[in-house]
């Protein structure tokens, strides 16, 4: 479906299957039929921002998913758990993914936790029959990724990974702009992600400092990045000019539980930070060429997803800090009068028209509305909601792959001093 068009009605289909036998069992047709039961294993800092998403998900667009039913969510931390379940108004809360995995009562479940832990859950869950969204990167290594994508493929259920940002309207609306020939073929990509939440050596250790060399702030939000511009400019072949930095070399442990980028309390025990504060390279698209830099050490720029990207016919801008505009030049009229000009985002762009309460121009918009799309995307696809009236699919395992090859291509690069490396599959991003 074109992106730009996402109010057309859709007509919900209880029992259209989009992938022969994945909805097979007479129980899971029965309860499909009258209602979805919802799960988020990870009641963290993106968790919550699933338990919100599926909340909100119904509320968007027409009125056709099947009812939705707000079931668990899933944390260790069982305080973490519960509060997040009585906020976004969730059934209950468990301790195990192993109890949502047997619950009779729940179909689709999000797995938010650390990378490490996606492969065992994930594969848990497929095993279980429930449609599993995962976030991003799909794991920590490159090995269990493809042995999840392997599952996912044998599963008789739905598994998909959730690249949040390709369902930011700017963003979309730049590829809008690319494919359609508007800006047409990209010539070159300059982005960066730099965050902060590491720039305080006093910031607590946690998951996110822990493994291989590219699964810092490359797998953080370096995996984000290079989905974008694939998204944009098509595949990366191969990388070149890889860099990968620790800067701050050890980080103290916090005293109780942390949760996302908090500044817990800490005590003077302090653990070595074994992957990179800060990652570079340089890739080669099929066409075109780009630059991309990374950061968890870039004091003042708490998410700070910033690209433009340069075409034939004029560029593109965006920048995450102001995700409710972009910047188009465009090489049309006079050259004396050419210059960037500022585009507020609206209805008439993808998403918005229907996908905000209040979908007028110049509203405003979010990251969190990011999350309620996907989840969206997901429970279309779950619902067996025909493909041409929803909201363009989520990314598959298999693209989740290839995001980490691409990553693991950049680390293999930085090992090499720098050395161009090919990446491995060449598999087209998710369209
Ligand atoms: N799409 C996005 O914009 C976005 C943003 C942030 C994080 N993420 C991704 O989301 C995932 C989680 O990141 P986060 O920042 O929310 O982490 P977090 O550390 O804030 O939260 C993780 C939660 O998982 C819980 N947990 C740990 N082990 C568990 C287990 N075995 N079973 C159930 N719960 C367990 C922890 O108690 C914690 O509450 C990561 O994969 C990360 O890359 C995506």
């Amino acid at each position: 479906m074109d992106e730009t068009n996402l109010t057309e009605p859709a007509q919900f289909v209880a029992l259209q299957t989009t992938q022969p036998g994945s909805r097979s069992e007479a129980g899971f047709q029965r309860r499909t039929s009258m209602s979805l039961g919802i799960a988020v294993i990870g009641a963290g800092m993106a968790g919550k921002a699933h338990a919100a998403a599926f909340r909100t998900a119904s509320t968007l667009y027409n009125p056709v998913l099947p009812p939705i039913r707000l079931v668990s969510i899933g944390d260790v931390n069982a305080e973490f758990g519960s509060h997040a379940a009585r906020r976004f108004g969730y059934e209950r809360s468990d301790t195990s993914w192993q109890a949502i995995a047997a619950a009779d009562d729940i179909d689709v479940v999000s797995v938010v936790i650390a990378n490490s832990l996606h492969r065992e859950v994930v594969e848990g869950l497929l095993a279980a029959g429930k449609h599993v969204l995962c976030e991003k990167p799909l794991s920590d290594t490159l090995a269990d990724a493809r042995a999840m994508a392997e599952a996912a493929r044998n599963a008789r259920s739905i598994a998909r990974i959730g690249y949040t940002f390709r369902r930011t309207p700017g963003i979309a609306y730049i590829r809008d702009l690319v494919q359609s020939g508007v800006l047409g073929k990209v010539l070159h990509f300059s982005g960066r992600y730099w965050t902060d939440y590491g720039s305080n050596p006093q910031a607590p250790m946690s998951w996110r400092y822990k493994g291989t060399a590219g699964s810092g702030a490359l797998a953080d939000v370096g995996s984000h990045l290079a989905y974008v511009a694939e998204f944009l400019c098509g595949d990366v072949r191969s990388v070149n000019g890889g860099q990968l930095s620790t800067v701050i070399g050890e980080r103290p442990l916090p005293l109780g539980a942390v949760m996302g980028h908090d500044h817990a309390a800490v005590g003077d025990t302090f653990e070595r930070v074994e992957n990179d504060d800060y990652a570079a390279f340089s890739a080669t698209f099929d066409q075109g060429v780009g630059s991309f830099e990374v950061s968890r050490v870039a004091a003042g720029h708490a998410n700070s997803l910033i690209f433009e990207v340069f075409c034939e016919n004029g560029a593109a801008t965006f920048d995450q800090r102001r995700p409710a505009e972009i910047g188009l030049f465009l090489n049309d009229g006079a050259s004396a009068q050419r210059g960037y000009r500022q585009v507020i985002l609206g209805p008439e762009h993808p998403y918005i028209g229907g996908g905000l309460a209040m979908d007028a121009p110049s509203v405003g918009f979010g990251q969190n509305d990011a999350f309620g799309y996907q989840a969206r995307a997901f429970l279309e696809e779950v619902a067996g909601i025909d493909q041409a009236a929803s909201l363009p699919r989520n990314a598959t395992f298999d693209d989740g792959v290839h995001n980490m090859e691409l990553l693991d291509a950049v680390a293999r690069s930085a090992q090499a001093g720098g050395s161009a490396v090919v990446v491995d599959s060449g598999k087209l991003a998710s369209a």
